[in-house]
């Protein structure tokens, strides 16, 4: 008796692994892609799957669904580890209808996330769908909400994690958009909210899905995608190292690697990266690779507003998120693609625990009717209000320009930041020098025998003032004006001794943020 339930048991597991059968797993291949169950099998540590609701069937009967039954509805769903670390998992199987979206198919990942939630540990979906189930309707627009909302409730209590590694379309983007991170497949991805068809309708563009919403534009034109992966081993190797950083929850921190300090921590010939003149670029990269720990900067949206680089990075063996300035870049100015990029990933790490480490060099925000007229005002704010909310552990290194508004709001020691260091390079001052004498030496400069002498010479008066850190020193706006050859050593004792900071937010429901 036991011996023919067992086999019984058996059979409705390998058929449940089969998903939607043979051709149609030939044909994700052909694609290019992996099938659900072979992502997940590349994603986790050996052996540490284990699959809930293999069994799940749909419980549609219209459109000739009661013949089309296949276990575990289109979605692998279960826990199992990275890098011996718990996380929550569920992974879309296109093979069975498209991967679309069932009424069943949404509770299968409802339930994870409620145990990603409940036993705080991150949730990872691996999404390749064609959507909402048509054969179901309102039902599965249903099931989609149900995401959706326990999207946001997880929010900034577990790392929520998503992989576009298919078809993403129509109001089903939304639940990735909510969570913390996105990764796209090149070429095999794809995202919009309504598709070429509709558009064409609409607007009369002709466009394909990949210039629509592929991996490349979403990784360089909208930010939506924070990496994209060459396939989907690259991406799943990338999912793997993106968690390397982050805690299992808002209540623990990020794991730290043993670090045994390397000599006396000091660096050799880093001021070298400076340029003489001020008006030259350097790529602050070089920077953030000298300073952190070796091979350890894993940058976030590398191709998105380039003019800020973000990601995380390792000091003394702790995880710490990295902001910083990119002097190669529109001259390091802050503008509204590069707030919006940076305020999000600085309360990311709040959210989760991570010190936030800034290089600044800033000549202020991009002048322009396209900023003003797309919110500068509004969009700077994210990143002032950001950064003067966090209460993580925050250091900023001043090593080059720190202009007006943009010295306030790049995690001064005004709005919060624990240590400011300055290097002897660095100007903090309202603006330039040149913008300055224009308009406080106008009369002079108008009333003079030479203008162009006398505007000179004013200009080199007011650099000789204000182009430096001493004022700002005087005042203990800077901490420190430190040699850039001891930036790693001073970070790594300044950081050491911010661990167990506390600063406590007024009690509050939450604040506002001018989203
Ligand atoms: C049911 C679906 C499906 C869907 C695909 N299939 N999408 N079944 N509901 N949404 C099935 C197909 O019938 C087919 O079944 C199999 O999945 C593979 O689909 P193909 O079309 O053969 O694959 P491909 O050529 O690669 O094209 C993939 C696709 C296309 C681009 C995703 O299938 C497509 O356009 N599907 C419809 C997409 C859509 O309009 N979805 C609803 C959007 S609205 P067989 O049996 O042949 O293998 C939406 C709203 C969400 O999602 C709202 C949330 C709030």
């Amino acid at each position: 008796m036991m011996q023919k339930r067992l086999e019984e048991l058996k059979e409705r597991q390998q058929k449940a692994l089969l998903g939607g059968g043979r051709d149609r797993i030939d044909a994700q291949h052909k694609k290019k892609k992996l099938t659900a169950r072979e992502r997940l099998e590349l994603l986790l540590d050996p052996g540490s799957f284990e699959e809930l609701d293999m069994l799940v069937t749909h419980r549609t009967s219209d459109f000739g669904m009661a013949d089309q039954v296949y276990f575990g509805d289109g979605v692998v769903t279960g826990y199992g580890k990275i890098s011996g670390r718990l996380v929550y998992v569920f992974s879309q199987d296109f093979t069975v209808f498209g991967g679309s979206l069932s009424e069943t198919h949404a509770e299968k990942i409802c339930k994870i996330m409620d145990l990603a939630l409940r036993n705080g540990a991150p949730v990872i979906g691996l999404n390749d769908s064609g959507g909402a189930r048509i054969q179901e309707g309102v039902r599965s627009l249903g099931g989609y909400a149900d995401i959706f909302y326990r999207n946001a409730r997880a929010s900034g209590v577990i790392p929520q994690i998503s992989a576009i590694m298919g078809p993403c379309a129509g109001g089903a983007v939304y639940s990735p958009a909510m969570t913390d991170f996105i990764l796209m497949v090149e070429q095999s991805s794809y995202m919009f909210v309504t598709g070429p068809n509709v558009v064409k309708t609409v607007t009369n563009e002709e466009v394909s899905s990949e210039d629509l919403g592929g991996a490349s534009v979403h990784s360089s034109k909208s930010g939506v995608t924070h990496f994209t992966a060459s396939d989907d081993v690259d991406c799943i190797k990338k999912l793997r190292t993106l968690l390397s950083y982050l805690p299992q929850n808002c209540e623990e921190k990020a794991p730290a690697l043993p670090y045994s300090q390397d000599g006396s921590e000091m660096l050799h010939g880093i001021s070298d990266l400076i340029p003489e003149s001020a008006n030259q670029p350097y790529d602050i990269k070089e920077v953030i690779r000298a300073v952190v720990d070796p091979g350890s900067f894993f940058e976030i949206h590398e191709q998105y507003a380039e003019n800020i680089v973000i990601g995380f990075s390792r000091l003394a063996g702790k995880v710490t998120g990295i902001v910083a300035n990119q002097p190669m870049v529109l001259a390091g100015c802050l503008d509204v693609s590069s707030s919006k990029k940076a305020a999000r990933f600085v309360r990311f790490c709040d959210c989760f625990n991570i010190p936030l480490l800034v290089f600044e060099d800033v000549p202020g925000f991009l002048p322009g009717t396209d900023q003003e007229w797309n919110a500068i005002i509004t969009n700077g704010a994210k990143l002032l209000y950001a950064f003067s909310e966090a209460s993580v552990p925050r250091i900023t290194v001043i090593t080059r320009k720190a202009y007006g508004g943009a010295y306030d709001v790049m995690n001064s020691k005004h709005i919060g930041a624990d240590f400011n260091f300055a290097w002897p390079s660095a100007e903090i001052a309202v603006m330039g020098a040149k913008g300055a004498s224009e308009i406080i030496f106008k009369k002079e400069i108008e009333s003079s025998a030479d203008p162009s002498r006398t505007m000179s010479e004013k200009e080199a008066e007011y650099a000789e003032k204000f182009a430096n850190p001493y004022i700002a020193a005087s005042r203990g706006f800077i901490d420190e004006v430190i040699h850039p050859d001891e930036t790693r050593r001073k970070l790594i004792r300044a950081f050491a001794t911010l661990e167990n900071k506390v600063d406590n937010l007024p009690r509050r429901k939450h604040g506002n943020i001018p989203l």
